[in-house]
């Protein structure tokens, strides 16, 4: 069998190394091991597809043994731009009465997907509290309300791929991730 190298991105600009990743994820699970030690009940619910990889590597840095589930949501197509409308795919699967939850998504850009989901969530019956950890953030300045309590790096207004994010599918399996151009 050929031992064929990774697809790579034609032309893309690596802006954050799979070390600089690692280095992040521990400093944000650190963070959320403080405010959580002694609040039973943490649940992370990671944003599928895209925030999957970001949520494995989290949840090895967090101490606090959480609960895990998934949401899968869908908003940008193939295309590089949001289609406007959030549509849930499929919900978490466990009741989240009395349950602190931690939405995990790779990225934040005009936080329609993150809104829509605090929305849906926060309105589950006895929910005790929904916070959102994201790597990455456009920075576009959003409301008070989606602002990700827990954050990795602020970035421009382009298109990434790698770590689990895609351009329509592909580069999720980038251990880096990278800015592309031209495609
Ligand atoms: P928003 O609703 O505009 O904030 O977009 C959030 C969702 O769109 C994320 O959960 C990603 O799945 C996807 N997304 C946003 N920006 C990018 C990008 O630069 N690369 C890949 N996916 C992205
Ligand atoms: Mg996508």
């Amino acid at each position: 069998m050929d031992a064929s190298p990774r697809e790579a991105v034609a032309e893309e600009t690596v802006l954050f190394t799979a070390d600089e990743i690692a280095d992040k994820v521990r400093e944000l699970g650190a963070k959320i091991n403080d405010d959580y030690r002694g609040r039973s009940g943490l649940v992370l619910v990671g944003v599928l597809k895209g925030g999957a990889v970001f949520l494995s590597d989290l949840l090895r840095a967090i101490e606090v043994s959480p609960q895990v589930d998934f949401i899968w949501v869908s908003s940008y197509g193939d295309s590089q731009a949001s289609s406007g409308k959030v549509e849930i795919l499929s919900d978490v699967g466990a009741p989240l009465e009395g349950k602190h939850v931690l939405v995990v998504d790779c990225i934040v850009d005009s936080g329609l997907t993150i809104g829509r989901i605090l929305a849906h969530l926060s309105s589950k019956p006895g929910v005790s509290s929904v916070e959102v950890c994201a790597l990455l953030s456009k920075g576009r300045g959003h409301a008070p309300e989606i602002r990700p309590k827990y954050l990795g790096f602020e970035i421009e207004d382009e298109f990434v791929v790698g770590y689990g994010l895609d351009l329509a599918e592909k580069y999720r399996n980038l251990p880096y991730i990278a800015a592309i151009r031209g495609c």
